[in-house]
């Protein structure tokens, strides 16, 4: 049945998106997926016959049968990664992420990939179907057949359910999609890593600088963030000592791209913001090397030498013609970088201003990737916690509060590349943050095996998964230090 010729309705016609649902029947099966998150979670907890149950399971037959009687029947069937009603694509709002990834983790656990209301339902019907399908044992290849049984044991014949459909070579293909991403990334980092460097080189030799690659690259990073910005944050985690200023430089990019991403940036503005941040601190190529590289504390004359390559590199990059129009708001975002925003940072200013949005972005992620980082003059880096919580430390007089607050949720309360030790006190390694804010404490982890020959990754697991009785699987303890355990974060995410 088509919905959008229904009398209700008229208005919508014309504005029916080219694929999924119109918003109001949207809405309405958005909601049923939420209802069946908490249905399958509450039941989890509480016994069929359990009072708490009951208002909840009023509202959520609300939403079945209204939707029931408006379309006739109703399918939500899974295939692939998505969830159809009624034959049309269901879009997922970004508060209904969570239910809808549980839902499809479930469901696929059990091997269920439909459930069909052919008519309007009871409470007693919807009760006993919850609990039915929580207690199928997982991945048993008969639970469709033994579930449509149970359903005609217990007089509930408007409930069919069909098994899960897996098409051949899906599950091959979208992990090779995914391989293949990883292996982009890793060459767009390691090649813009060689051509900052080779940019460098060249403006410290008082060569012409060749920055036209710079530029492709920062276009295919910011291709790869807007499609999956985990693979890109997770080389981050490679920190090469030697080569510090380069992969630095990079890193920062990634962090600016990401935080970009969430603010709405276009992709022209994320371009010129990679290419910022890739710049940054190309005013270093003109400070002597001993004053770089110097292990003890740098005397006054250094310092004044130092704080000037902010106003240095807003000069060469003016005079980087092959950079083609130069957007101003890049020239403001390198010299604002060491600004901070009581402005009591460099370099000095005549007259108060504010700190540009890029000078601010770059700030918060150079800052977090100079102290997570190892140097000639701090041999230990911060781990991933401690360098938030100094950050959060100065949030209102060095950085923009808001920011870090997007930053934050970018790298996760347990920030990717971190080691944690879980309540199995098994250890693993964060990969990703959760998408779902409230679910900050619950990324996704490679585990990893010790042994006498050294760690290996093992399987990756989401935090959030539960076990039948509804508890979490894995919890984290505490962040550890990987210095002291020996584990060389880079590794796995490569
Ligand atoms: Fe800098
Ligand atoms: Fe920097």
């Amino acid at each position: 049945m088509d919905i959008t010729h229904s009398s209700t309705e008229p208005e919508k016609v014309s504005q029916k998106p080219p694929e999924g649902m119109e918003s109001d029947l949207s809405k309405l099966a958005n909601n049923l997926v939420t209802k069946f998150h908490v249905l399958m979670r509450i039941s989890q907890i509480y016994d069929s016959k359990n009072i708490a149950l009951h208002q909840f399971i009023q509202e959520s037959l609300q939403t079945i049968n209204t939707l029931i009687k408006r379309e006739g029947a109703l399918s939500l069937k899974i295939v692939k990664d998505d969830f159809f009603l009624n034959e049309r694509r269901l879009r997922y709002s970004v508060e209904g992420f969570t239910s809808f990834k549980y839902l499809l983790t479930q469901w696929k656990k059990r091997l269920i990939g439909e459930v069909i209301f052919k008519s309007p339902v009871d409470e007693r019907m919807l009760r006993e179907f919850i609990y039915v399908l929580i207690n199928l044992e997982e991945g048993r290849e008969e639970n469709a057949t033994l579930f449509n049984e149970q359903l005609a044991s217990r007089d509930i014949p408007s409930i069919e359910v069909n098994s899960l459909e897996v098409v051949e070579g899906e599950e091959e293909a979208f992990t090779l999609q995914k391989e293949d991403q990883r292996e982009v990334g890793k060459k767009v980092f390691f090649e813009t890593i060689g051509t900052i460097k080779g940019v460098i080189t060249q403006i410290k030799s008082k060569q012409y600088a060749d920055v036209r690659k710079l530029k492709r690259l920062a276009q295919k990073a910011v291709h790869l963030v807007i499609e999956d910005e985990s693979i890109l944050l997770g080389m981050t985690t490679i920190k090469n000592y030697d080569e510090y200023t380069f992969n630095h430089s990079v890193n920062v990019s990634i962090y600016s791209l990401a935080m970009g991403k969430r603010l709405g940036f276009s992709k022209k503005a994320l371009t010129e913001l990679g290419i910022t941040a890739l710049l940054h601190d190309i005013g270093k190529s003109k400070i002597p090397r001993e004053i770089l590289n110097k292990p003890a504390s740098l005397d006054e004359e250094e310092w004044g030498m130092m704080k000037k390559h902010p106003l240095i590199g807003v000069e060469i990059v003016l005079n980087l013609k092959q950079l083609g129009e130069i957007n101003p708001r890049m020239v403001v975002g390198i010299f604002d970088h060491h600004l901070k925003s009581d402005l009591s940072g460099y370099p000095k200013l005549f007259r108060k201003k504010e700190v540009s949005l890029f000078g601010r972005i770059i700030q918060i992620a150079d800052s977090y990737d100079a102290m997570t980082t190892s140097r000639i003059y701090k041999k230990t880096p911060y781990t991933p916690e401690q360098a938030l919580a100094l950050l959060l430390r100065e949030r209102t007089v060095h950085f923009d509060p808001v920011l870090l607050k997007i930053f934050i949720g970018l790298v996760g309360i347990y920030p990717i590349g971190s080691l944690v030790l879980l309540n199995t006190r098994e250890l693993g390694i964060v990969y990703k943050p959760n998408h779902d804010p409230k679910w900050l404490d619950r990324p996704t982890v490679i585990m990893v095996a010790r042994s006498e020959k050294g760690d290996v990754k093992k399987e990756v697991v989401d935090l959030i998964e539960t076990d039948g009785a509804g508890r979490y699987k894995r919890n984290i303890v505490k962040t550890l230090d990987p210095d002291k355990y020996h584990i060389d974060i880079a590794k796995y995410f490569l």
